[in-house]
């Protein structure tokens, strides 16, 4: 009688939300884009986006699981259930906000180009008659559409972030215009390749948070709990300074 008295308090306690472990969400990241989140060498997800929220799921109290997940059909994984979180140097903009909810922002960035290293390109204008590769449907792609019109043929569009930058490598195009951490990260990773970077001061500020399903009010508390914690111990920093130092 022992033994099942035992079984059955611990069968108690194991259901009992107050005794469980944290909830494990499941994570959408296309992992494509280092430094914040790619495939290593042992097929896991790692990067800069992989850090913060391990440690924003440590101080929200939740276990989360990473998934690599195509950008194309990214946020409809939300609205299906397969997946709780996208994680993947996601901008907050307001056409976004009214599928989906987003965290406080986490991070701050801005588009950037990449050319060849002889290229006269020097300012985002200079594109506007030029073959310009970005990942569909990103930021990225926002910015050319306005500078180039929506449907200029002149942009070509590709389910990642390495294809653009490929077809760059490879001639077919004469810029590619990605978030700075991205372009400048391949840039100087990738010599050989003979790219260099263009800055341009029309880039807005651009804001990465992390998108839950529109109204999961509960798990968003839980991640802007963490964000805040891990911006006020220093946590956060630490791992600014990994990767992108000081
Ligand atoms: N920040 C840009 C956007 O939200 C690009 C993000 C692309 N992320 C990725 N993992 N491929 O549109």
């Amino acid at each position: 009688f022992g033994k099942l008295f035992a079984a059955l308090t611990a069968s108690v306690i194991l259901a009992s939300p107050v005794f469980a472990a944290g909830k494990t969400y499941q994570v959408a990241t296309d992992a494509s884009y280092a430094p914040f989140e790619s495939m290593n060498d042992k097929k896991e997800v790692v990067g800069f986006d992989v850090d913060v929220l391990k440690a924003v799921a440590a101080k929200g109290g939740f276990d989360v699981k990473f998934i690599n997940t195509p950008w194309e059909g990214i946020f409809a994984t939300l609205s299906t259930g397969d997946r709780d979180i996208v994680s993947s140097a996601v901008t907050i903009t307001d056409e976004r906000k009214q599928s989906m909810d987003f965290s406080e922002p986490y991070f701050e960035a801005k588009q950037m180009i990449a050319v060849s290293a002889s290229s006269k390109v020097t300012k985002f204008a200079d594109l506007k008659n030029l073959k310009v590769a970005v990942q569909t449907g990103t930021t990225g792609d926002e910015v050319v559409q306005k500078l180039q019109g929506k449907t200029s043929p002149n942009i070509k569009r590709f389910e990642s972030t390495p294809l653009a930058i490929q077809e760059l490598l490879s001639g077919g195009v004469d810029a590619v215009v990605a978030d700075n951490g991205v372009v400048i990260n391949y840039v100087a990773n990738n010599k050989g390749a003979k790219l260099k970077v263009v800055d341009d001061s029309s880039f807005a500020k651009e804001y990465y948070g992390y998108a839950v399903k529109k109204g999961n009010k509960d798990l968003l508390a839980k991640i802007n709990t963490g964000i805040k914690a891990i911006k006020a111990d220093g946590t956060y920093d630490k791992i600014y300074k990994k990767y992108f130092g000081a």
